[in-house]
């Protein structure tokens, strides 16, 4: 029992710190919604919580998703981002994979693994150092804040 824990690689946390600042207030306000609804997440799987308390909060998770997605792809359009097709590409990567993980729970073929939430933690946090950090000094140089 000590060994498996050992061997277990640890789930980074769910906290929002300065670091994944945008410098754009709403948008950084979203990041955070989705960074306490994962942490939503991981507290229900440390309860152990059931199929259908994940569910809804996977569901949630896949919502503001959507929603974060939308208006953040609307000020890249709006100011002319010229990686917006590569960067919306991104995005729907992730929507797919909530999407097919949501299925499959709803099907009761899986439960939610450290694994899988594991994958939707880094994911997020990568997106936001690697590929929204891109955008920064051009919504700055356009003035949004
Ligand atoms: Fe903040 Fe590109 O997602």
């Amino acid at each position: 029992m000590a060994i498996q824990q050992l061997a277990q690689p640890a789930v980074s946390s769910c906290q929002w710190t300065a670091q994944y600042s945008v410098n754009v207030a709403r948008l950084d306000d979203q990041h955070k919604k989705l960074f306490e609804i994962l942490g939503s997440l991981q507290q229900a799987m440390m309860a152990r919580k059931g199929t259908d308390v994940i569910s809804s909060i996977v569901s949630e998770l896949a919502n503001y998703t959507k929603t974060h997605f939308a208006c953040e792809e609307g000020y890249l359009r709006m100011y002319g981002y010229p990686e917006l097709e590569a960067h919306k590409k991104e995005h729907e990567i992730f929507v797919e994979k909530i999407r097919q993980f949501q299925n499959d729970l709803a099907k009761g073929q899986v439960t939610l693994s450290l694994n899988v939430f594991r994958f939707l933690v880094d994911w997020l946090k990568n997106h936001i150092l690697g590929t929204d950090k891109k955008y920064v000094p051009f919504l700055q140089a356009k003035g949004v804040r």
